[in-house]
C-alpha cells in the first residue's frame, strides 16, 4: 500500500518521538512491501519560531493532503509568557478543528510487567483495558473567551450533533469490546452536561439498546479510576474531562509516556499523537520514553490505513520488549537501570523481525 503521511515533530521531546515513531513506521513498510512518503511540517513552537504561526499554512496543507498523520507534541518554556497571544497549543487545537477529528480515542492498557512503574496498588492493576473515547473538538476548549484585568470567562457549549455522533463512536467500539459504556459528565451542575446526558440516554436507547451503559459524574470517575480500574471498558466523555481523566488514568500503564492517542472524524484520515507533552525538562537528553508515540504510529496503521496486522505486530513488539526488561527512565522504577529514546526504538524494531 502507497500511503503519505505527515509528521509534525514539534517542541521538547516531540522530535526525538516522532523520530521514533517514523523508524518504526519504515521498518513496517520495509517488511510488508508498503510504500509510505513522509512530509514533516512544523506545528506550535517549532512553528511560531520559524512563521509566527502555531499551525502554518503549509502544514494545514500537507495535513489535508495526507492519509494520516503523527504528531510529536508541542509546548516549552520558550512560549509561555501569560501575556503572549500566539501560543504552541494553538497550533493542536487548530488542526484538530480543522481536520474535524473529533473523537479522540485513549487505550489504556496495564501490562503485569509494569505494574512496579505503577504508583497504584499492583492487585488494583490486574486486567486493566480500558478504551477513553474522549470528545476534541468542542466544549470549553473551543468556546469564546473573554479577558480583562479582573475578570475572565472562557464558554462551554455543545450541541446535540455533537453528542450524538461521539457517543456513536463510543458505542460502536464498546460493542466490539466487553459491551459496557460508561458515559462521565457533571450533570449534577453543568447544563452542558444534562444535554450531555439526555442525548446519551436518547441516543443509546434509541441505537444501542443492548449495551450495558451508565451515566457517572467526573468526580466520582476520577476516583473509580484510581479504585476498581478494571471494572471499566469504554469510558466517553466532553473534551476537558477526557483530558484530565486520561493523564490520571496514564498512572495505572505506569508512565504517560505509554499512552498513544488517535483522533478520528467522518473520514479515515487521522491525527495521532502520544498523549503526554513537550517535557522540556528532559528533552534532547534521550530520557523520553517513545512507546506512546510508536504506539500511536499502531493506531495509524490501524485506523487509517486499515492495516491491522501491521499494526498489531507493533503492539507485539512494544509489549516483547517491555517483557524483556527493557526499560526507559520514566519506567524503570527502582532497578536505576534503563536505556535511552534511541536504543528502546531499536530494541522494539528488533522485535518487529
Ligand atoms: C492533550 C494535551 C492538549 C490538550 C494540549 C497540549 C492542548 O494536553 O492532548 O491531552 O489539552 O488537549
Ligand atoms: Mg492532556
Amino acid at each position: 500500500m502507497d500511503a503519505l503521511i505527515t509528521v509534525l515533530p514539534g517542541d521538547g521531546i516531540g522530535p526525538e518521538v516522532a523520530s521514533a515513531g517514523v523508524s518504526v513506521l519504515e521498518q513496517i513498510a520495509q517488511l510488508y512491501g508498503h510504500k509510505f512518503e513522509f512530509s514533516e511540517q512544523l506545528i506550535g513552537g517549532a512553528g511560531i519560531d520559524a512563521e509566527n504561526d502555531p499551525c502554518p499554512a503549509n502544514t494545514r496543507a500537507s495535513c489535508k493532503e495526507s492519509d494520516a498523520i503523527l504528531l510529536g507534541a508541542v509546548g516549552g518554556p520558550k512560549w509561555s509568557d501569560p501575556n503572549a497571544s500566539i501560543r504552541p497549543e494553538q497550533g493542536i487545537l487548530a488542526l484538530r478543528a480543522e481536520l474535524q477529528v473529533f473523537a479522540n480515542l485513549r487505550p489504556v492498557n496495564t501490562m503485569d510487567e509494569l505494574a512496579e512503574a505503577s504508583p497504584i496498588k499492583t492487585d488494583r492493576l490486574k486486567g486493566v483495558d480500558i478504551m477513553v473515547v474522549r470528545e476534541l473538538t468542542g466544549g470549553i476548549y473551543f468556546g469564546e473567551k473573554t479577558r480583562d484585568q479582573d475578570s475572565a470567562t472562557d464558554l462551554c457549549t455543545y450541541h446535540r450533533y455533537e453528542v450524538e455522533r461521539i457517543i456513536r463512536v463510543a458505542a460502536t467500539l464498546a460493542q466490539q469490546r466487553r459491551g459496557i459504556l460508561c458515559s462521565v459528565d457533571k450533570a449534577n451542575v453543568l447544563e452542558t452536561s444534562r444535554l450531555w446526558r439526555d442525548v446519551t440516554t436518547t441516543t443509546l436507547a434509541a441505537e444501542f439498546p443492548d449495551l450495558d451503559s451508565e451515566h457517572m459524574l467526573v468526580d466520582a470517575a476520577a476516583m473509580h479510576l484510581i479504585n476498581r480500574p478494571s471494572s471499566f471498558d469504554v469510558i466517553v466523555t466532553e473534551n476537558m474531562f477526557g483530558d484530565i481523566l486520561t493523564d490520571e488514568a496514564s498512572m495505572l500503564a505506569g508512565s504517560l509516556g505509554m499512552l498513544p492517542s488517535a483522533s478520528l472524524g467522518e473520514s479515515t484520515r487521522g491525527l495521532y499523537e502520544p498523549i503526554h507533552g513537550s517535557a522540556p525538562d528532559i528533552a534532547g537528553k534521550g530520557l523520553a520514553n517513545p512507546c506512546g508515540t510508536i504506539a500511536s504510529a499502531a493506531m495509524l496503521l490501524r485506523h487509517s490505513l486499515n492495516l491491522d496486522e501491521e499494526a498489531a505486530k507493533i503492539e507485539a513488539a512494544i509489549h516483547a520488549t517491555i517483557a524483556a526488561g527493557v526499560r526507559t527512565a520514566d519506567i524503570a522504577g527502582d532497578s536505576g537501570h534503563y536505556v535511552t529514546t534511541e536504543e528502546m526504538t531499536q530494541a522494539i524494531i528488533q522485535r518487529l523481525q
